[in-house]
Order: C-alpha cells, then structure tokens, then sequence
C-alpha cells in the first residue's frame, strides 16, 4: 500500500498529530518538499522582482518559467499560458469581468447544479452587468450524476459560455467534460473547467478536455494557498484584461495583478512535482482502495444518507452524509471529539445543497495521507453515534 505519510510533518509531528484528516477537500496538509522550497527560497537572496538586470530577478523570472513548465505537465496545456492568484475564485472573477467586457443583453450562459460557487457567482454577476442570461443545468439528485445532455440541452445559438465542474467538492461527481465541451464548442460557445476538486484526485489531460480555461487550487493538492488557472493561448491574449498599463500586454501576464508570490511558487512547484512523482493513476488506486472502505461502511448503516453517487464509477474519492436525527455540525464536532477532522455545511455547494433539498451535511475527503485505520476510526464513531 502508498505510505505517504513520513512525507507530511503535519500529520507525524506537531499539534494536530494523531488527527484524521478527512478535511482535505477544504484543504490538504502540505508536502515536506513544498515546505522546505518555501523556506529555501526565501533564505536564498532570490526575493526580487520579474524582468529586473540582475542574478536574483534572473531567479524570479526563472523560477515562474519554471512553475508554469510544472503546471504544464500535470495539466497537460501550454505552460506559457498558465496564470497564478490567490485563489481559483480570484482567477475566475478576474477572467469573468474580461469576459463580460465582451457580452451583450441575450447572450447566454450555462452554469451547473454541481459546481463550487466560484464557478457559479463570477456569472451570475457578469451576467447583471451586462444583460446575459443564466441557465441552470441540473444534475439527477437521486443519482447524484450530472449528464452531459443537461448541459448540452440548453445550448442555443446564443450561448457565449458554459462553466462546468471537473469534480463536484460536496459529492464528488466528476461529470463527462470531454463531451460537454465538444458539444459546446460545436455550438460556438467556450468552456470554464472548475478543476479544482478534480486535480488532485485524477489524471488530468487538459488538451485532450479541450477546455477553454482550467482552473485548479495548489493548497488542495499539498501545496500553498494559490489559485493556478490555463487560459487557452489565443484567448489570453484577447480577453479584455483588467489591468494595470504597464502589465504585459500579452501572456498571462495580464491577468497576474500586481506582484506574484515568489516563494508560492517554490512551494506550488514543489506539490505539483510530487503528484507527477508519485503518479496520479498511482494515487487515484490508492485513494479508491480507502474511499470504497468509507463509502461501503456509511452504506451499511441503515441511519445514514449518503448523497451522490453509491459507486466508484467516475467520482472524485469525496463523499457527503447526514445521520438521521443530528445535525451535520453535531456529527462533525462529534467525530472532532475523538480526533476526526471532517467538514459540515454547505462548502460554497450551494446550487448542490438546495438540488439535494438539504441545508448541509458532513463531508469526508480522500487524501494520500489517510489509512485503513482512520477511516475504520470515522466509521466506528459514526456507528456509535
Ligand atoms: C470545487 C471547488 N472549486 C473552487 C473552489 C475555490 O477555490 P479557491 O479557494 O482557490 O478559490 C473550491 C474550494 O473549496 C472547490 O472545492
């Protein structure tokens, strides 16, 4: 079995030591090798500035080529056209308003039921500003399954956008994006993968997608807080970016506001090198192998609802329960007791939520640092509960 763990000092030493964390879809423990990058670059002397005459800006500017070439494999997209924020919400709402400069009253746009409201928001305020309209896909709550035809059915000759998850952070989800965008782009309308939940728990071929954008969170695969986005080369150049004059006219560039965080990028390169490393087909076994154990001991207790799909058949390692006759924040801060970290709420799923007719419920995550036993401990409190 993949023994990680030595890997993560936050689980072997320190306060938290001894948790499970089944909190990695809020954000995962960080690898010791994007910790130690961090700390080596800013012991370095390299702190400087992009685009300066001298040694350490030379490193600045390295050091990104160098991160975007990182990106770029475990993407697979060009690594010149890989921008870096604070988040993939700050990312989305900084290439949304770009859009927006561009959408007329009657354009439309597709967002879905499963998505993070990251994905959702952005557009429904650009859709304000500019007297777009959006529609709703909504996916089976029964199943938990979002078909490719109900997004495809909404396509019209006037919609300029569909935003669409890679994986869903409440229910794991991973709807058929591949489909969804060949039959957007047959229909003359772009697509914004939200691949956030679904980086870091599969293989990911961007190319083969063909996707327009493509976002994805490094602090939800090990690494720092960062959002890293790939804008498809010819439109990041023709978006209409908000920015400062003396930004760079092309390239994402335009889309970096102000200046970027050197030492996150040592640790996103760091992360992303260890997931290439280690293999995301190697880490989607292993995390099968642990979510089946946790999903099929839930199942088996006739006081829980699982929500979303009852199988492994494509879906990120994610899953959200209630126990009947308690409150999510009740089972959270139960299993909290014993030392089990899980999330309860909404998670910015709040499209999902009201398509499930809930309110919120507990959520557990899959991530390469769990074992057998933690998820044994989940289900043994869970029972007695
Ligand atoms: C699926 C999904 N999309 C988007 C986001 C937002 O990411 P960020 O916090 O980087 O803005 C999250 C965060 O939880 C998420 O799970």
């Amino acid at each position: 079995m993949l023994d990680l763990r030595h890997r993560f000092p936050a689980i072997t030493e320190g306060v938290h030591h001894g948790w499970a964390r089944f909190d990695g879809p809020a954000g995962t423990q960080v690898i010791d090798s994007a910790i130690e990058a961090t700390s080596a670059w800013q012991r370095s002397g390299n702190n400087a500035n992009s685009h300066g005459s001298f040694a350490a800006a030379e490193a600045c500017d390295a050091l990104f080529e160098q991160v975007q070439g990182t990106i770029g494999r475990l993407l697979n997209v060009s690594p010149s056209s890989v921008m870096f924020g604070p988040s993939t919400t700050a990312n989305v709402f900084s290439i949304t308003r770009a859009i927006g400069h561009d959408l007329r009253p009657g354009d439309e746009i597709i967002c879905t039921q499963l998505d993070h409201d990251s994905n959702v928001s952005p557009w429904l305020l650009v859709a304000e500003d500019t007297g777009a309209t959006v529609r709703f896909a909504e996916f089976d709550a029964a199943t938990g399954r979002l078909h490719p035809e109900a997004v495809t059915k909404l396509l019209t000759d006037r919609t300029r956008w569909v935003a669409v998850t890679g994986a869903s952070n409440a229910i794991g989800t991973m709807p058929d994006i591949t489909t969804i965008t060949a039959a957007a782009h047959a229909a003359g309308a772009k697509v914004m993968v939200d691949g956030v939940h679904l980086t870091p728990h599969a293989p990911v071929d961007v190319t083969s997608i063909g996707c327009d954008v493509y976002s994805t969170s490094s602090y939800k695969w090990y690494g720092p807080h960062a959002g890293a986005t790939w804008v498809e080369p010819v439109l990041l150049d023709q978006l209409h970016a908000y920015k400062v004059r003396p930004a760079p006219d092309t390239g994402p560039g335009r889309f970096m506001l102000g200046t970027p965080s050197y030492e996150g990028f040592a640790a996103i390169d760091a992360a992303a090198q260890f997931l290439l490393d280690t293999g995301m087909d190697v880490i989607q076994a292993h995390e099968r192998q642990l979510f089946w154990r946790l999903l099929d001991g839930l199942l088996s207790d006739d006081r829980v609802t699982v929500y979303g799909p009852h199988d492994l058949v494509d879906r990120a390692p994610t899953l959200a329960f209630n126990v009947a006759g308690h409150s999510p924040e009740s089972v959270a801060r139960r299993l909290a007791a014993e030392r089990i970290a899980v999330w309860d709420g909404h998670y910015y799923a709040l499209e999902a939520m009201a398509a499930l007719g809930i309110e919120g419920a507990v959520r557990a995550g899959i991530a390469v640092y769990l074992t057998n036993d933690d998820v044994d401990r989940l289900l043994d409190v869970v029972h007695r509960i």
